[in-house]
């Protein structure tokens, strides 16, 4: 065992308390009521940064949550790497099924239970702690390190693309590392090759000026609930195929060599079923599932509401209906483009009796890796090691807008090394991380400064 790992193992408990700090930091970005919040996290990280090793530590203000930078460039010659990830949260609603509170972190068998165990506070201090373990048992590290960790990510990442456009030299690096998706399962580890891009957005219906009785009205006029059951459902055929105008010109098609290597991962739709506890799946015909999550795009309400929602009956035809609709993107589908598409389809086909409204909530481009890239196979050594077995490729559903933007503007290879897992609850209640995951992660941060710098 290196004097590295033995470092990690050591230093188990340590890194897990500070873990559990940052996790009791209340970081939801969507929420204004929680901005002292967002900067005392930001400033966490900071303060954390410097004490793991970094020779610079510092925020920076952009208009929007703060954007913490750090690095420690004590190995000239040596490459350089830019850690990437986000101290902001998602919103903890539905709070009473949550079995502990989001913001007291919870162990319970081998696992951690909080807000941001796996999404992404877990994921980015694993290579926090593998600097720290590098410098503290060798007194260096094989590569420079550089971290740049954002607190929009769960917003769309608005400040950030700016900030790296205008950043280019001090974010230059040979590879990017991302922490901020899951292992295809805990026994087959994994490397991240695609992600979905995405369109957000925003549907407004009014009917009337006024809530009117159902039974006064109800007959004379069109019910805006209603009609945005409609306008939703004409949005995707029973074949799961999206049926707005042009939505799949520029899907790059999947090639044979990407379905065979997507089917021979060792996936069970039944087991995937199950887990997640569905009567059925459904998605686009002619398609696996492992296809229509990582290549295929997909079209969801992620919310609607409109009328009476309260206890009991209430005789009402509301004036106004709303929705927000997600659409998970692939390679070359533009969202920018889509929105307008979506916006000018919806509008074609609601019902003359209401008024409609579309707002653009936000966007972000899909993402593809190159495989040959030397930093991937670094990567895969590193998660070979940590986790005793070759991993994986997988193309992700989720998206993580700024990725693009990184291989775009530094020009440099994006390493996605998730170490989640698919049942860690994101965005839902009772998130948690997985304790061996974590350990094992640092040790496949620590090993990936390693092998990174052996080329
Ligand atoms: N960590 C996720 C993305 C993710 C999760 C990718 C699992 C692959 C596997 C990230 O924090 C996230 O949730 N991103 C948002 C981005 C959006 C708000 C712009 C998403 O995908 O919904
Ligand atoms: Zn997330």
């Amino acid at each position: 065992m290196s004097v590295v790992s033995t470092y990690l193992k050591k230093n188990r408990s340590k890194h897990l308390e500070e873990l559990k700090e940052i996790l009791r930091i209340p970081s939801v970005s969507t929420d204004p009521a929680h901005k002292a919040d967002i900067l005392e996290a930001a400033k966490w990280i900071e303060a954390r940064l410097g004490a793991a090793g970094c020779t610079r530590a510092e925020i920076h203000e952009t208009g929007g949550h703060p954007i913490v930078y750090g690095e420690w460039l004590g190995a000239p010659g040596a490459p350089t790497i830019l850690v990437y990830g986000h101290y902001d949260v998602q919103p903890v609603d539905p709070i009473e099924l949550w079995n502990t509170g989001p913001f007291e972190p919870t162990e319970r068998a081998g696992k951690l239970y909080a807000r941001g165990a796996a999404d992404d506070k877990g994921q980015v201090l694993i290579h926090v702690n593998a600097l720290e373990a590098h410098l503290q048992s060798n007194g260096t590290c094989p590569v420079n390190v550089k971290f740049l960790i954002e607190g929009e990510e769960e917003i769309g990442s608005e400040h950030l693309a700016p900030f790296i456009k205008k950043n280019r030299k001090l974010l230059a690096c040979d590879a990017v590392v991302v922490s901020d998706t899951s292992m295809f399962d805990k026994k087959t580890p994994s490397l991240c090759t695609g992600l979905r891009g995405l369109c957000y957005l925003q549907i407004e219906l009014t009917g009337t000026k006024r809530d009117l009785h159902s039974g006064c009205f109800g007959g004379a006029v069109v019910n805006p609930a209603n009609a945005m059951a409609d306008l939703i459902s004409a949005l995707k055929g029973k074949n799961g195929k999206i049926k707005v105008p042009g939505f799949y010109d520029d899907v790059v098609k999947l090639t044979r060599a990407e379905r065979n290597s997507l089917a021979s991962l060792p996936h069970s739709d039944e087991k995937y079923r199950r887990e997640i506890g569905a009567p059925a799946l459904f998605g686009e015909k002619g398609y696996t599932t492992l296809e229509r999550v990582g290549a295929r795009p997909s079209l969801d309400v992620n919310g609607i509401w409109s009328g009476f929602t309260g206890e009991g009956a209430k005789t009402v035809i509301p004036a106004v209906a709303h929705a927000k609709i997600s659409m998970r993107l692939v390679p070359n589908q533009s969202p920018s483009k889509i929105a307008r598409l979506v916006t000018d389809h919806i509008k074609a086909i609601a019902p003359e009796s209401v008024k409609v409204k579309v707002k653009n909530l936000h966007g972000g481009d899909a993402w593809m890796a190159s495989l040959d890239h030397p930093a991937i196979r670094a990567a895969g050594r590193a998660v070979e090691r940590a986790f005793g077995k070759a991993p994986v490729f997988n193309r992700e559903g989720g998206s993580i807008p700024i990725v693009a933007t990184f291989s775009r503007v530094l020009a440099a290879p994006c390493i996605l090394m998730g170490i989640g897992l698919p049942d860690d609850a994101l965005h839902a209640p009772n998130e948690k991380i997985d304790l061996s995951q974590f350990y094992k992660g640092r040790d496949a941060a620590a090993y990936l400064m390693e092998e990174i710098a052996r080329g």
